[in-house]
Formats: C-alpha cells, structure tokens, sequence
C-alpha cells in the first residue's frame, strides 16, 4: 500500500554536511519526494513534535538539539514507506543499529542519531500535518511503473 511518511534531517546531519546524501539513500530506494524545506524549528514545534516523549530522561536535551540549528524535513512516499524508511533508518540507539543502516554506518549516540521518521500510519498523518500545513505535493514519476508496483510492465 502506498504510504507517506515524514522524515527529519535532524541538526547533526545538516551540521555534519551529510543532509543530502542521507536524503539520496531514501531517494535510491525508490521513494518519492512530496515535499522537502529547511527550517529553524522553535521551542513550541519541538514540544508539539515531541508531545509523546514529555518527562522522559532525554525529553529536554531533544528538545533543545532539534532547535539548535537548522533541520530539512521531508514527505517520502512510497509502497510501505514508514516501515522501509525506519528499517533505513536503524534502532533509535545507534549502538544496536545495523551497519547499512543510516545511524549504523553514520552515528554513535542517541541524541546525534542523524534522523527522524514516523512510526505509524497515524503518527505519519499528524506529523505531515504538522510540518507541511500546506499540503504535499501529489505528483507521478514515470518511472514509478519500474520501483512502485508488482505489476507487469504494459
Ligand atoms: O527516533 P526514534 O523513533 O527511533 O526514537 P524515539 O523513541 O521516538 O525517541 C525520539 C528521539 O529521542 C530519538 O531519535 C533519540 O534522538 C532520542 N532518544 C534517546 O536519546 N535515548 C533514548 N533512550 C530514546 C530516545
Ligand atoms: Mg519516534
């Protein structure tokens, strides 16, 4: 099922200069760019970012990382796109992250793990919703015929 999913360059990859080839990684799998920008988020978008995380040990020192400096965030989209960016993506500590993963190959601590992406269909949604409240752009590829579908080839 074609999905959608949000995905965050945090400030550590765009400090780090490897924003965009992370970005490349989602791009060469095949998933489709909806929307993409770089902005400055403030203290009242990560709250509301990270709402979930409020009171846990690492909620305050995340919040002032993703608004320390700038951040590109994304719409990927895709068939199963939340699942094949997380599986890019790796486990949230980059110690237990799989080499070929982005935080296996790229990070070394939790709170410079490179990348932010949904975890579900709903979290998707209110996240996209959030970042992009101008809509996404709706758009086909022709080459999606070869990457996004099971179908023969007419
Ligand atoms: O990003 P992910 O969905 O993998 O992890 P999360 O559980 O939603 O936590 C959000 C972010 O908090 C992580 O990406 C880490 O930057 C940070 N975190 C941490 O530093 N240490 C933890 N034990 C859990 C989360
Ligand atoms: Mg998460």
């Amino acid at each position: 099922m074609s999905e959608r999913t949000l995905v965050i360059l945090k400030p550590d990859a765009v400090q780090r200069a490897i924003a965009a080839e992370i970005l490349s990684r989602f791009e060469r799998r095949g998933l489709r760019i909806v929307a993409l920008g770089l902005l400055k988020v403030d203290r009242a978008m990560a709250e509301r970012h990270y709402a979930v995380h409020k009171g846990k040990f690492f909620y305050d020192e995340l919040v002032k990382t993703i608004t320390a400096s700038p951040v590109i965030a994304a719409v990927l989209e895709g068939p199963n796109a939340i699942a094949v960016v997380r599986a890019m993506v790796g486990a949230t500590r980059p110690h237990e992250a799989a080499p070929g993963s982005i935080r296996g190959d790229y990070a070394l601590v939790g709170l410079r793990n490179l990348v932010h992406a949904s975890d579900a269909l709903e979290t998707a949604a209110s996240e996209i919703a959030l970042w992009f409240p101008d809509g996404i752009v709706s758009y086909e590829r022709g080459i999606d015929r070869w990457i996004s579908t099971d179908k023969a080839p007419s």
